[in-house]
C-alpha cells in the first residue's frame, strides 16, 4: 500500500515536472538551452488599410532601437483578427504568438503593449501573460507599459502633442483629440490629459468615443469659447475606423457633424499617434525598459 502510494506520487511530480519543462529550465537532456530574447509587441488591431502606416512606423521604430532582439506581433481584437482571416491576412493572437515565441524557443520575452492607456485590454493582456508564467513557459517574461501609464508618461505625451500640432492653425482655432475611452478607471487618463494640455494651450480639447469626457462635453467647452474653427485628430495610434467615421465621418453623430452643427468649421486629420515620432519614442522608451527588466 505505502509502496504504491508512494509511486503514484513519484509519478505525479514526474508529470507536473513534465508540464513545467520549458528549455529554459531542463533544456533537451538536461542541457540548458541558450538565452533566446524577443519583443512581442500587441495591439487592438485594425481592419482598415490606413492603420498599417502605424504598426510599420512603430515596428520599424522598435528594431532600429533594438536591432538584436527579434520582434514578433499579436493582436487583441477577436472581430479584427476573424475579419481579415476573411480576406486571407492570419494574424496572431497574443497566446497564440506567445505559444509561437515558446515553440522557437525564446527564453525571455518583453511584451510591449501598443495600447495607449492600461485599460481593458491591457488587463487582458496581463491575465494571457499570466497564464504564460504559471506555465512556465519561458524563464522570463515581463510587459512594458502603453503610451500614457505614469505622470512623467503624460508630460512626454503633452510635449509630443504640442510639438505636432496642425501647423496651418491660427490664434483662437482649437485642436479636438478624440481619445478611444473605456468603462475601465483607467479612463480617468484622458481628462488629466485635458487638464495639463490646457495649462500649455486652452483651446486644446481631449474627448471620448466610449468614455468621458464625451463629446458633447468638448462642443459645450468649445462654445463657450466661441470657437469657430476646429481641427480633430485621433489620440490612438492608429487613424482607423474610429477616426474615419466616428470623428471625420459625414453621419450625423460624428464628431464632426457635431461641431458643424455647433457652428465650428472642422478639419479632421486623418493621422494615428504611432505615425508621429514623439508618441513613438515613447512606446520604444517603454520596450526597452521592459528589455532592460529582462535581464
Ligand atoms: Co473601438
Amino acid at each position: 500500500m505505502y509502496k504504491k502510494l508512494m509511486i503514484r506520487s513519484m509519478l505525479s511530480v514526474l508529470v507536473i515536472f513534465t508540464m513545467m519543462g520549458t528549455p529554459a529550465q531542463a533544456g533537451e537532456h538536461g542541457a540548458t538551452a541558450p538565452k533566446k530574447a524577443g519583443i512581442l509587441l500587441v495591439a487592438f488591431g485594425s481592419s482598415e488599410a490606413s492603420a498599417q502606416i502605424s504598426f510599420d512606423n512603430l515596428d520599424q521604430a522598435v528594431r532600429q532601437a533594438y536591432p538584436e532582439v527579434p520582434v514578433r506581433w499579436a493582436f487583441t481584437s477577436h472581430i479584427i483578427r476573424a475579419k481579415l482571416a476573411d480576406q486571407g491576412k492570419t494574424l496572431d493572437s497574443p497566446a497564440m504568438a506567445l505559444a509561437r515565441m515558446q515553440d522557437e524557443k525564446f527564453t525571455h520575452v518583453a511584451v510591449q503593449s501598443a495600447h495607449t492607456i492600461a485599460g481593458e485590454e491591457y488587463h487582458e493582456l496581463v491575465r494571457i501573460i499570466g497564464g504564460f508564467k504559471a506555465m512556465g513557459a519561458f524563464e522570463k517574461i515581463v510587459m512594458g507599459d502603453p503610451l500614457m501609464t505614469t505622470q512623467a508618461d503624460m508630460q512626454l505625451v503633452v510635449k509630443a502633442i504640442l510639438e505636432n500640432l496642425p501647423q496651418a492653425r491660427r490664434r483662437g482655432e482649437a485642436v479636438v483629440f478624440m481619445g478611444h475611452g473605456t468603462h475601465h478607471p483607467a479612463n480617468a487618463g484622458y481628462a488629466a490629459l485635458m487638464y495639463q494640455l490646457q495649462l500649455k494651450d486652452p483651446n486644446l480639447f481631449v474627448g471620448t468615443v466610449e468614455g468621458y469626457p464625451d463629446v458633447d462635453l468638448i462642443r459645450e467647452q468649445m462654445t463657450d469659447r466661441k470657437i469657430k474653427r476646429a481641427y480633430l485628430m485621433p489620440f490612438m495610434s492608429v487613424a482607423g475606423d474610429h477616426a474615419k467615421n466616428d470623428m471625420a465621418g459625414s453621419e450625423e453623430d460624428s464628431w464632426a457633424s457635431i461641431f458643424t452643427r455647433a457652428g465650428i468649421q472642422c478639419v479632421p486629420i486623418l493621422k494615428g499617434t504611432a505615425e508621429y515620432e514623439g508618441f513613438v519614442k515613447i512606446w520604444v522608451a517603454h520596450a526597452g525598459e521592459a528589455l532592460k527588466a529582462l535581464q
